[in-house]
């Protein structure tokens, strides 16, 4: 931590004033001067060790097909060029695919995408190597690629078998329900466009070990990859993570592959070995958010009440399976977002195109399924002439209802929060005032949308929900803290370091946090699933309660006195005898020391009352639901399409707040990176599969000049399950709240035909896409 230690101040100064950085305190990210100054260190900052190599991969140029013949002459002889490798270099395992097999290191002669690496070079220099890569010879022969869900549909790929979940009997309710309505939605994928792009630094260690620096979400498996490549057992590499520059799901399995590259130079060549990918090859060879379609069938009544529903999703998982089959699942897990449906059926299918293999990306599938949830709520409100806001209202789950996946909705104040953030932010009289505006302009029309996000919190693999810290207190009082979590920006380091000053009520800045490491705190899971906080921070605090038991069990005998009269307080041990003594925490320790104290704990945690049977689709994935609302408001140029978001108000549940600054700095950046998800962020390929948006110029992340005027306010309730301290994850769930900005734009939309069109609008719902929604809706609304 960059903190000033106050341990560095003098006595008088610290003297019994309460403990600085408690959590629940807006302390800002301990990292933040370091990112703004450029003093924080990513792995491609660090000094070189003499003789580094530097390595690109030579990528094929068709997209489905065989390789035919594969000549590297011109590559092996080139200027700076050390060594050449293909799969066959590969000493131990060639398929590195993270949960099924199906992603080899290199192309095995048979290529699923355009760009997919072939073969990788190591060079003096990173120039070298990517000059000596242009220089190999590849025939191959081709074969007709399959781009889309529709083709994956039709001619049955899939990287995995379809999976349904079911409640009651959908067809008989939907054939008693009084209307019915179907429709469909395309939403295309996201890439995540993390400053820092992949990169790894290898270096060999005595004996054939790796040290691996990475910028990876899940060092653990990073280390276990590049064993099994290597084929040397686990604890012969170490992983080792400080921070990352963004990850957001890009970096959950697909940093992997660089370090694996790296890993196999440096065990040929005994030399460190770089590999970073630059910002091209990372839009290119890196998988995105998966692109979903649905289609749906509705029941309703009268009133917009909902009766059931039939859903199809198809997941467009690219080549590979690596995540999908947990990504497409937690889509079908989202698919009813806040709303009770009497019966339901979702099917998912994990369709196979010959494209990069899609990955995790903040809310894993959620927003997707969640999106045409959304979707279904609005077109439900239009065809019974209601107002979307009123009939989501109505629709809320109650106590005791059950999800299509038999969770029992146990704790769920979603019409309290949507009714408050309504009239916080006066919905329903901007609606009466949007009427007389979109009255008034004929060229110009304003939209308004208020929706709920509901988000499981917990890996949906069980095994996942598990973590362990390493607290150490030093004789002078410092503290050392070590986690499974990494740092991508969120703030983990700072929450989970404040949960620990929390516990023996100690400044902050006495704990220092040591990069995430393999060989500290092992078999980690990823930092993913928003549960960094809730895993870490609750393995820390029992690594503190072992540390504080020891302690107390001394103080007790020491000071002879009972438990009770002993307590940590401002920096202080407290011993309250017939007269009360103050001992400073850092003499308390000393004398601990002194006495043969351990000063040294593990901490271990895993999430109680979950569990999930998923061949029978039922049970209880989730520990709890992290809830929240938005509303925003956007309007709408007819001729062109062109709009602004104008407003945007998010109340937002993180239960207890660790830290309000850095949740509400989560809160808006979540908004911010779902609403470019549904807004200007655009892939596109071209007709033979090759990316067409691989780079800034040609793929638009909203800037400062997109963020709508916007409030964020906490919905400041302790989690009624136990969390650390009755906080809840905040990671993923905000970027739903784009999801306002699209019902917004398709409410706009809809107001030239007097609401009585449901408007297409796939996304990203670019100006293009909203004046055709605008235009479908001045055909049909007469
Ligand atoms: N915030 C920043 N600044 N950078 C990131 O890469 N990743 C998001 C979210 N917030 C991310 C972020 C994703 S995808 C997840 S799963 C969570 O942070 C992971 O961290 P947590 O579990 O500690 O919240
Ligand atoms: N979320 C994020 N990452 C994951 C999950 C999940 O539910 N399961 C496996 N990896
Ligand atoms: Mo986040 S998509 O779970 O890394």
């Amino acid at each position: 931590m960059s903190y000033q230690s106050s341990l560095l101040a003098p006595y008088s100064e610290r003297r019994q004033r309460p403990a600085k950085g408690r959590s629940g305190q807006s302390l800002a990210h301990d990292s933040a001067h370091k990112h703004v100054s450029g003093e924080a260190v990513y792995v491609d900052d660090m000094p070189e060790l003499a003789r580094t190599l530097h390595v690109a991969v030579g990528k094929s140029s068709i997209t489905c097909g065989q390789i035919t013949q594969l000549d590297l002459t011109a590559v092996r002889s080139a200027e700076g060029v050390i060594d050449v490798i293909t799969l066959d270099d590969v000493p131990g395992e060639k398929d590195i695919g993270p949960v099924f097999k199906g992603d080899p290191l290199l192309a095995d002669g048979r290529i699923e995408f355009h760009g997919q690496p072939i073969f990788a070079v190591a060079a003096e220099s990173f120039e070298q190597a990517k000059r000596a890569v242009a220089l190999a010879k590849v025939d191959y022969q081709t074969d007709t690629p399959i781009l889309t869900i529709a083709a994956a549909l039709q001619q049955n790929a899939f990287v995995r078998p379809a999976h349904v979940m079911q409640k009651g009997d959908v067809e008989a309710a939907l054939q008693q329900a009084p209307k019915m309505l179907t429709g469909e939605l395309y939403n295309k994928g996201q890439e995540h466009f993390y400053l820092e792009g992949q990169v790894s630094y290898v270096v060999p260690t005595e004996d054939g070990g790796m040290k691996v620096y990475t910028s990876s979400q899940h060092p653990t498996e990073v280390q276990k990859l590049v064993a099994e490549v290597l084929d040397v057992p686990i604890n012969y590499v170490q992983t080792e993570v400080r921070r990352m520059g963004g990850g957001f799901g890009g970096k959950e399995t697909q940093a992997a592959q660089w370090a694996c590259l790296a890993a196999v130079f440096a065990k040929r060549l005994k030399r460190p070995i770089k590999m970073r990918l630059d910002r091209q090859d990372d839009m290119q060879l890196t998988g995105k958010r998966h692109d979903f379609y649905g289609r749906y069938r509705v029941g309703f009544d009268a009133q917009g009440k909902l009766c059931a529903a039939d859903i199809e999703l198809a997941g467009k998982c690219g080549y590979s399976p690596d995540l999908s089959d947990a990504i497409v699942d937690r889509a079908m897990f989202h698919i009813d977002n806040a709303y009770h449906y009497p019966a339901m059926r979702v099917l998912g299918q994990r369709c196979k195109t010959n494209t990069v293999s899609n990955t995790a990306f903040r809310g894993f599938g959620g927003p997707q399924g969640m999106l045409i949830g959304e979707g279904i709520l609005d077109d439900v409100a239009r065809a019974v002439g209601r107002d979307p806001l009123d009939v989501r209202l109505e629709n809320l789950y109650q106590l005791g209802d059950s999800t299509h996946y038999g969770q029992e909705i146990e704790d769920f104040p979603m019409a309290e929060l949507m009714t408050n953030l309504a009239s916080q932010c006066e919905y329903y009289s901007r609606r009466r005032a949007i009427a007389d505006f979109n009255q008034q302009h004929r060229f110009k029309k304003r939209g308004l949308a208020l929706t709920p996000v509901k988000f499981g919190i917990s890996f949906t693999i069980q095994f996942l929900n598990q973590a362990g810290a390493l607290v150490h207190i030093y004789t002078d009082g410092s503290i050392h803290l070590n986690h499974g979590g990494t740092e991508m920006g969120q703030g983990l380091f700072t929450k989970v370091a404040q949960v620990v000053a929390n516990e023996f009520d100690v400044d902050i800045d006495t704990i220092q946090v040591s990069a995430t490491a393999t060989d500290k705190v092992p078999n980690t899971s990823p930092t993913a699933a928003s549960s960094g906080t809730d895993l870490n921070a609750k393995a820390a605090q029992n690594a503190c309660l072992t540390i504080k038991s020891r302690l107390l069990d001394f103080a007790q005998q020491h000071y002879g006195v009972s438990r009770e009269a002993l307590r940590f307080c401002n920096n202080h041990l407290v011993v309250s005898a017939e007269q009360e003594t103050w001992v400073t925490f850092a003499d308390f320790i000393q004398l601990a020391y002194q006495n043969r104290v351990s000063l040294s704990s593990t901490g271990y945690y895993s999430t109680p009352k979950i569990h999930y049977n998923r061949d029978q689709a039922n049970g209880r994935p989730f520990f709890y639901y992290a809830l929240g609302a938005s509303c925003s408001e956007v309007e709408v140029d007819t001729l062109t399409g062109e709009y602004k978001v104008l407003r945007t108000d998010i109340l937002h549940d993180v239960g207890r707040s660790l830290n309000p600054a850095i949740d509400i700095g989560q809160i808006e950046g979540g908004f911010v990176q779902g609403m470019g998800w549904l807004t200007s962020e655009e892939l596109s390929w071209d007709e033979q599969g090759r990316l067409a948006s691989n780079a800034a110029a040609n793929y638009k992340i909203p800037t400062s000049i997109d963020v709508p005027a916007m409030s964020v306010t906490l919905w400041d309730k302790a989690n009624s399950e136990e969390t650390i301290y009755r906080s809840k994850a905040v990671g993923e769930p905000p970027l739903m709240h784009g999801i306002s900005v699209w019902c917004a734009l398709r409410d706009a939309a809809a107001s030239v035909a007097n609401y009585r069109v449901n408007p297409p609008l796939n996304t990203p719902a670019t100006p293009e896409q909203v004046l055709n929604a605008v235009q479908y809706c001045q055909e049909h609304g007469a």
